[in-house]
C-alpha cells in the first residue's frame, strides 16, 4: 500500500517519537488497538448516524460492521465515531434547523480527528446533506454510504410509499371516505422495516444525488435497506475508503461544478424532492461552486423525468432497483451529464457507466420516450419573489401551471391551523393560498409548511389541488401545485410580507413568473407600514441560526460556512507538531 503524498494524515498523530505522538498512540492503544492494527495504516472514520430516534438509521450498526470489514480487508484501520443524527418524523421543530449543526459536527470532527478518509453514514433527508457539506468543508478523502430505501409497506394489497400515499389517506379521512379504524391500521402498517422512505422523496433523492456527485460507489443508492447485497455494498465503500486515503483524492477533486450539473440533472430525471435544490445549493456553496437557482432552472429545461417512480410516478425505489438502479438511469440521461466527471472511484463518470440501459422501460425509460419532457421544475420570480421560488411541476396540476387568483393568506402556521377549515373562509377553488412565515428564519428551519391543506369544505367539492404559495419547503414525498422556497422570505421583509386577502396572484410557471398585480407604489406604502414579527428565538443555537441562516436561495446555510475552508489541506496547524520536541 503506498502512502499518499506527504504521507498519511494520521502520522501526525501516531509517527511522531515524541511527546504527541506518545499521548496519541497511548490513547488508541487504551482503546485496545495495538500498534500493530493502526500504526502505519489508513485510518478510516465511519462518521455513524445510527439513533434510536432515527428509525430510517437503525440499522445502521450492522452497516457500520460490513463497513469496517471492508476497511479491514483492504488493510486499513477503521474508526467508528458517532455523530447528530436528525430523525425527521421525530424531530422537532424541524430537522432542517438543525442540518447545519449537523454539518459542523461533521465537519469538525473529521478535521479533528486522526483520520485520512472518512465513510459517511447517512439515510433520513437531512443526515445526507449535512455529512455531504461538512465533508466538503473539511476535505479529508471522504465517500458516502447511504442507508437504502426501506421494504414498501402494503396495505389493502397496494404498496405504499411512507409519505405520498399517506397524504392521499389523510385527504381520504378529511373527506370523510376513510374511517378512523382503517387509519389505524395504516398507522401500524406504515413503517415495516428500518430504511429511508421507500418513494423518491427527499432522501431517496439524496442518494441519488450522492451518485449523481461521484461521492460514492455506482450503484449504491437504490439498493434496498433490508437486502443483504446493502452490506456487500458496504464493505465494497469501506475497501474503497482506504484506496482513498492512499490516494489522497478529496472531494475538492470530486464536487465541481460539472458534478453538480450531473446531480441536478439526475435529480431531475428521477422526479426527486424540492429540498434537494436547498442541499445542493449549500453543498455548492461549501466547495466554492458558484451554483445558483437558475442553472437548475437551466438544466431542466433540457431534461425529461425517465423514472416512474413516486410522487411524479408509479412505482417505488425498489422496482428503480431491479431495473438497473441509478447507474441505468445515468445511462438513459448520458449524453445530458458530463461524464468526463471524476468520481471516488478514482474513474469518471463515463468508466462507471453501465453498457447497456435498464431493460425494463416501464420503469427507467430513455430520453426519446420519456414519462414527462421536460421542465419538470419551474424556477418562478418577480415581484413576489425577487430572488427566485420554485415550483415542481412534475407533481403539480398541469391545469394550474398557468393561473391567476385572488389570495387568502395566512400570517402563520398557527393561523392557518385556526382557520383553514372555518365553514366561513372565504376561499374557492381559485383562490391562491399564502402562508408566511414559514421560511429559514420565520419557521425558523423553513418547515415542510408548503403543502398547504386544501380546505375541507373544498375537499369535499371534490377539488384535489389548489395553487399555494409559501417561504415553507415541501416533503419530498407530497405533490400539488406548490409554489416554494419563495425568496427572501416574509420574515426577512421580502414582498410575501405585503401580500394581501383578495390580492390577485399571477402563477406562469412557463413563463417562470410570479407576480403579485399590485402597482409598485401601493407595494412600497405597504412596505413603509410593515411590523415584522420579532424572532421565536432569543438565545441558543436557534437563536444564533436565526441570526446567521442565508435564504433558501443560497442554501439556507450560515453566513460563516460558505466558502472553501481557510484549512483546505484540513492538516493539523504547526501548534500541534510544536507542542514538545521529540526524542
Ligand atoms: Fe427518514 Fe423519510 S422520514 S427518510
Amino acid at each position: 500500500m503506498t502512502p499518499p503524498p506527504g504521507g498519511l494524515r494520521s502520522a501526525k498523530w501516531f509517527a511522531g517519537r515524541n511527546v504527541p505522538g506518545f499521548v496519541h498512540r497511548s490513547a488508541m492503544r487504551a482503546s485496545g488497538f495495538s500498534r500493530m492494527a493502526f500504526e502505519g495504516r489508513p485510518i478510516v472514520g465511519i462518521a455513524n448516524s445510527w439513533s434510536e430516534v432515527v428509525n430510517c438509521n437503525m440499522h445502521f450498526r450492522g452497516l457500520a460492521d460490513s463497513v469496517r470489514r471492508g476497511v479491514l480487508a483492504a488493510g486499513g484501520f477503521p474508526l467508528e465515531f458517532p455523530t447528530i443524527a436528525l430523525g425527521e418524523q421525530l424531530m422537532k421543530p424541524t430537522t432542517m434547523l438543525f442540518r447545519n449543526l449537523m454539518a459542523m459536527d461533521v465537519e469538525e470532527s473529521i478535521r479533528a480527528y486522526p483520520f485520512d478518509a472518512v465513510v459517511l453514514l447517512g439515510g433520513c433527508d437531512k443526515t445526507v446533506p449535512a455529512q455531504l457539506m461538512g465533508a466538503a468543508s473539511a476535505d479529508v478523502p471522504a465517500i458516502a454510504l447511504t442507508g437504502g430505501p426501506a421494504s414498501p409497506a402494503v396495505f389493502n394489497g397496494r404498496q405504499l410509499g411512507v409519505g405520498t400515499d399517506l397524504w392521499e389517506y389523510i385527504d381520504d379521512v378529511r373527506a370523510g371516505r376513510m374511517s378512523m379504524a382503517e387509519y389505524e391500521r395504516l398507522e401500524a402498517a406504515a413503517g415495516p422495516s428500518r430504511g429511508h422512505c421507500p418513494e423518491m422523496g427527499t432522501a431517496s433523492t439524496m442518494a441519488t444525488i450522492v451518485e449523481g456527485l461521484g461521492m460514492t460507489l455506482p450503484g449504491t443508492a437504490a439498493v434496498p435497506a433490508m437486502d443483504s447485497r446493502r452490506l456487500q455494498v458496504a464493505e465494497e465503500v469501506g475497501a474503497r475508503a482506504v484506496g482513498l486515503a492512499t490516494e489522497g483524492l478529496r472531494p475538492s477533486r470530486i464536487l465541481t461544478a460539472e458534478a453538480f450539473d450531473n446531480a441536478i440533472t439526475l435529480m431531475l430525471a428521477v422526479g426527486g424532492s424540492t429540498n434537494a435544490i436547498v442541499h445542493l445549493l449549500a453543498i455548492a456553496g461549501r466547495a466554492g461552486v458558484p451554483l445558483t437557482l437558475d442553472r437548475f432552472h437551466e438544466l431542466s429545461s433540457r431534461t425529461p423525468l425517465v423514472v416512474n417512480v413516486r410522487p411524479a410516478g408509479e412505482h417505488l425505489v425498489e422496482q428503480v432497483f431491479h431495473a438497473g438502479g441509478i447507474p441505468a438511469v445515468m445511462k438513459s440521461v448520458e449524453t445530458l451529464l458530463h461524464t468526463d466527471a471524476l468520481t471516488v472511484t478514482g474513474k469518471t463518470v463515463a468508466d462507471n457507466l453501465p453498457a447497456q440501459p435498464a431493460a425494463d422501460t416501464s420503469v427507467i425509460a430513455s430520453p426519446a420516450e420519456p414519462f414527462q419532457p421536460p421542465r419538470g421544475l419551474a424556477v418562478v420570480r418577480g415581484n413576489l419573489a425577487p430572488g427566485g421560488a420554485v415550483l415542481k411541476c412534475a407533481a403539480a396540476s398541469p391545469e394550474l401551471l398557468v393561473h391567476q387568483g385572488p389570495a387568502v393568506v395566512f400570517e402563520n402556521m398557527r393561523d392557518m391551523l385556526a382557520r383553514f377549515d372555518d365553514p366561513d373562509l372565504d376561499v374557492t377553488a381559485d383562490s391562491v393560498l399564502v402562508l408566511r412565515s414559514a421560511g429559514p428564519r420565520g419557521g425558523p428551519g423553513m418547515p415542510e409548511w408548503g403543502q398547504l391543506p386544501i380546505p375541507s369544505k373544498l375537499l369535499r367539492q371534490g377539488v384535489t389541488d389548489m395553487v399555494r404559495i409559501s417561504d415553507a419547503r415541501m416533503s419530498g414525498t407530497a405533490y400539488g401545485t406548490c409554489v416554494l422556497h419563495v425568496s427572501p422570505e416574509s420574515a426577512a421583509g421580502g414582498p410575501l410580507a405585503l401580500v394581501r386577502d383578495g390580492d390577485v396572484i399571477s402563477l406562469d410557471a412557463h413563463a417562470g413568473l410570479l407576480e403579485v398585480l399590485v402597482t409598485d407604489e401601493e407595494l412600497a406604502s405597504r412596505r413603509e407600514a410593515l411590523v415584522l414579527p420579532p424572532p421565536r428565538h432569543s438565545r441558543g443555537y436557534a437563536a444564533m441560526y436565526v441570526d446567521r441562516v442565508l435564504q433558501a436561495d443560497r442554501g439556507c446555510d450560515f453566513d460563516f460556512l460558505v466558502g472553501r475552508s481557510e484549512h483546505p489541506e484540513s492538516e493539523p496547524d504547526a501548534i500541534f507538531d510544536g507542542w514538545v520536541g521529540g526524542w
